[in-house]
């Protein structure tokens, strides 16, 4: 799978962009702020329905502009495709997949497979479990429609059960309603948990080949899912803490508490590990992120990288350079690197400045 084109009008600071991808390496050379990762934006938009880095729409309409529209061409199994998507400030963003206009953003999922790669993932590992649970949600979502379905059913569920449990705090109880809402929290919980086993069973297998390869063999990484409750003892651990919940207004048990552990031999690298091991690790559940999308949906996912290139070292970046031969990447930097420059990458480079980009 590759993108062909990519036409931005009044995107973030693009009044007017219209590029042609290469169908393996894109590199997009600026400053700070000149607008490259708005580029990666527009793509992961048009794959997710959702922006990586904002909740709101209306952001990514260019200032004093109204409406923002992408077209991205792509090719898949040989046949090309196109994305249209429709930004507006004050209504719901709307969306086509080969002229064809699509009444739920969800539907777009699936068609235009990308993993994105921002600084703020090298510290996917150290950091709270939140980053590690979105990783696994955009992650299993990708393959799995009826987990993204679960998923938000879910979270309108627990976001009922949080208002009413605040509302308890303060006013007469009301048990029946809260009853309500322990029925369906429990249902919908119970098909995330056994989602996430079954899909981070496979990641397991292989994050461990992965980190083999980068690291060289010295060490074994061990993921493993970190349940805040099982199925079996969903309905038991919630009704233990019900008073507790009323205490907090806030459900305490369930799949929005989950987390992953990573240990490498042993160790929780989560606490103990080094920069290294982290960095390491974190690059590889990304990589697993790849893999896993290839052997479940057969096709290879376009790779976004966003200014991580130089966090790297020279070993982590060759790797990185071995994977990009057979997927279509496009990569971000403020500097052309030595080892970059040691492939033929003349036609590859995009120069960004200022809401401009020119090949020369
Ligand atoms: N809605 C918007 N309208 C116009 N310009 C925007 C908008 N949002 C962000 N920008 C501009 O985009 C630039 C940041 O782009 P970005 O892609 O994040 O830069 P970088 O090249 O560092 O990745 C800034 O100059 C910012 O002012
Ligand atoms: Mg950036």
């Amino acid at each position: 799978m590759h993108i062909n084109n990519l036409i931005l009008k009044n995107f973030r600071s693009y009044e007017n962009l219209n590029i042609k991808l290469n169908d393996r390496l894109n590199i997009f050379v600026g400053n700070n702020a000149m607008g490259k990762t708005n580029i990666l934006e527009s793509i992961y938009l048009c794959a997710t329905g959702k922006s990586h880095r904002t909740n709101y729409d209306k952001e990514m309409i260019s200032w004093n502009e109204n409406e923002s529209h992408i077209q991205l061409n792509f090719e898949k199994d040989n046949r090309e495709e196109r994305i249209n998507l429709n930004l507006r400030k004050n209504y719901k963003k709307g969306a086509a997949i080969n002229g064809i206009v699509i009444t739920k953003i969800a539907d777009l999922i699936g068609n235009l497979n990308v993993v994105i790669f921002s600084p703020e993932d090298l510290r996917l590992i150290k950091d709270g479990p939140g980053g590690r649970r979105k990783y696994i949600n955009t992650e299993i979502s990708q393959i799995s429609k009826i987990y993204f379905y679960n998923l938000n059913k879910y979270n309108k569920i627990l976001k009922q059960r949080n208002n009413l449990l605040k509302r308890m705090n303060y006013k007469d109880y009301d048990r029946d309603s809260l009853e309500v809402w322990n029925v369906q929290l429990i249902e919908e919980g119970k098909k995330i948990i056994d989602l996430r086993e079954e899909y981070i069973n496979k990641l397991k297998v292989i994050v461990k080949d992965v980190y083999k390869n980068i690291s060289g063999d010295k060490e074994e990484i061990e993921l493993d899912y970190e349940k805040s409750t099982t199925t079996e003892k969903f309905e038991i651990n919630l009704n233990r803490n019900i008073e507790k919940d009323i205490r907090q207004g806030y459900s305490s048990v369930g799949p929005h508490l989950d987390d992953i552990v990573i240990k490498i031999n042993n160790v929780d690298i989560r606490k103990y590990g080094s920069q290294g091991q982290q960095r390491t690790a974190a690059l590889s559940l990304k990589f697993a992120e790849i893999e896993l999308i290839k052997k479940e949906l057969n096709e290879v996912p376009i790779l976004l990288l966003d200014d991580v290139f130089s966090e790297l070292d020279r070993n982590r970046q060759k790797y990185l350079l071995k994977y990009i031969e057979e997927v279509q990447t496009i990569l971000t930097c403020t500097g052309v690197e030595d080892i970059l420059k040691e492939y033929d990458i003349k036609n590859n480079i995009f120069y960004v400045n200022n809401g401009i980009v020119s090949k020369t």
